[in-house]
This record gives C-alpha cells, sequence and structure tokens, in this order.
C-alpha cells in the first residue's frame, strides 16, 4: 500500500459487510483513520477486529438523527474534520407493483435516501476545503426492473442528490460524486434470494449470465473506485456517478 489516505479522517457507514467492509480495510491500509457504522453492536466490533489499523466503531443507524449527532460529535470531539465521507449504509428488498407495502417503501427509502441525506448534511460542518464524498448508488437507478421498483427509486434519488448538492456546496472544495455498482457478491445481495444457498448461488449464477466481463464483483472491486475518488487522484472529478458493473448497465 502507498499510504494514500495517511492522516486523513474517514467514514464508512454501513461499513461492517459486504462494500463497506471491503472499503474501511482499504481506506485503513492506506493510512486513514476510519470510523466504520452498522446497527448491530456484535458485528460492529467484529468487523473492527478484522480491519485492524487505526478503526473506531461507532453503532449508528442511519435513518437516526440522533445516532448521527452521537457520530459526529465523536469525530468532532476527537479530530475536528472528516476528509473522507463513504455514504455506503443501505440496501433493500423486493415486491412488485400491486404488492408494495408503506414498511417496504419506508425502510428503503428510509435506508437509501433519508440516511443519506442527514449523514451528509449533519457532516457538512466537519468537511473542509478538499474533502471528499462517495455515495452509493446502484446500476439499478438507471435500469428497469422487476420487483425492484421502489430500491431502484431510491438509488436513482441517491444520483441526483449529487448532481443538486455540487450546485449547492459551489465554492467550498467539497467534491460529490456516487458510485454506483453492479452486481457485487455481498451478504446483501445473496439475502435477496432468501436463506437457501442453493438459490443463493442460482441467483448469483444468473446475474453473472447478465454482465458482459461473465461474473459478479467483489466488494474490493468497488473499494478501489471508492479510493480514487478518496484521494486527489479525482480532484477534477465532481457529481459524476462511476460504474463498476463490469459493462452490465452499459449495453
Ligand atoms: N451488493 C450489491 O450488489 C450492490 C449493488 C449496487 C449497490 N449496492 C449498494 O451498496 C451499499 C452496500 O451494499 P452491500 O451489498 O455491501 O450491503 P450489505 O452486505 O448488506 O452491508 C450493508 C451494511 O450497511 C449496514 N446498514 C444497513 N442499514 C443501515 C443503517 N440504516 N444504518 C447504518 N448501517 C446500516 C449493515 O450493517 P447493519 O445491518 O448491522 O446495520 C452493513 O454493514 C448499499 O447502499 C447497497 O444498496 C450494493
Amino acid at each position: 500500500m502507498s499510504n494514500r489516505l495517511a492522516n486523513k479522517v474517514a467514514v464508512v457507514t454501513g461499513g461492517t459487510s459486504g462494500i463497506g467492509l471491503a472499503t474501511a480495510k482499504l481506506f485503513a491500509a492506506e493510512g486513514a483513520h476510519v470510523y466504520i457504522t452498522g446497527r448491530r453492536q456484535d458485528v460492529l466490533n467484529a468487523a473492527v477486529a478484522e480491519i485492524g489499523g487505526k478503526v473506531t466503531g461507532v453503532k449508528a443507524d442511519s435513518g437516526k438523527l440522533e445516532d448521527l449527532d452521537r457520530l459526529y460529535d465523536q469525530i468532532k470531539t476527537a479530530h475536528g474534520r472528516i476528509d473522507v465521507l463513504f455514504a455506503n449504509a443501505g440496501g433493500g428488498s423486493m415486491l412488485p407493483l400491486g404488492q408494495i407495502t408503506e414498511e417496504h417503501y419506508d425502510d428503503i427509502f428510509g435506508r437509501n435516501v433519508k440516511g443519506v441525506v442527514f449523514t451528509v448534511q449533519k457532516a457538512l460542518p466537519l468537511l473542509k476545503e478538499g474533502s471528499s464524498v462517495i455515495l452509493a448508488g446502484s446500476i439499478v437507478g438507471i435500469e428497469g426492473n422487476a420487483n425492484f421498483s421502489i430500491y431502484s427509486a431510491s438509488k436513482a434519488a441517491v444520483r441526483n442528490l449529487a448532481r443538486s448538492w455540487i450546485l449547492d456546496l459551489k465554492g467550498k472544495g467539497v467534491r460529490v460524486n456516487v458510485v454506483s455498482p453492479g452486481p457485487i457478491h455481498t451478504t446483501g445481495l445473496v439475502e435477496l434470494a432468501g436463506d437457501d444457498k442453493a438459490q443463493q448461488q442460482g441467483l448469483l449464477d444468473y446475474l453473472a449470465s447478465t454482465v458482459p466481463l461473465g461474473r459478479v464483483g467483489e466488494p474490493e472491486e468497488i473499494a478501489k473506485v471508492a479510493l480514487f475518488l478518496a484521494t486527489d487522484d479525482s480532484s477534477f472529478v465532481n457529481g459524476a456517478e462511476i460504474f463498476a458493473d463490469g459493462g452490465k448497465a452499459q449495453v
């Protein structure tokens, strides 16, 4: 590793699993002090132990404003700033039009939209000139997908938040970008197929067949895109959506 994030303070929400965990590991290996969040304390403790290096776990639900206040108060006291903020926490489930419930809508928009909005807004006082905000989008934000309209619409919303926020932040030197993965082999993805291992493998095999590269991605492949967006390598990249999808949404 080349210590590209030496002396930087990075926050990865939902940093206990999948893409967030892989990104937190990479950021820590590159020298950052990484704060990770998640809603389950035992899973958070395990992730902190696995990441090693300068890492702090804070139990926080991105949809709960008081949790975000506690997270940022802790960082303000310890560092007074955030250099990299990856609003990664999120996820979803599937229901077709006709069966969408209020709980389904509130859960998905709560995690993917409300959570992202307040994760970023409440961090603003700590985001100084030169800092980088990364939002977790998805290829489904630009696609139609059966049974997945609410999740897909929530990710389309995330994409527009970046476009609009770079105008709200004009002149402040804070960049906001979106990383939009295709299918990535994580717990969040395979659980869309339920608990059954054979069904989970069936989903992975089907998704792999839809990707021009012929496979699903690994969380580490998204972490590397997040690292690019986190560093000055992307110093003039702002309001962009970077797809890391093996070509799935590009054809
Ligand atoms: N995997 C894919 O194929 C894929 C593709 C496109 C986009 N994405 C997006 O990438 C992001 C990460 O996905 P993933 O597949 O890595 O998910 P994952 O394996 O299910 O991990 C999700 C992480 O977020 C945390 N989390 C969930 N809701 C939270 C909340 N309200 N507050 C704080 N933490 C929360 C989870 O921990 P707790 O449950 O303990 O809170 C966990 O650490 C999500 O935004 C997802 O929509 C994923």
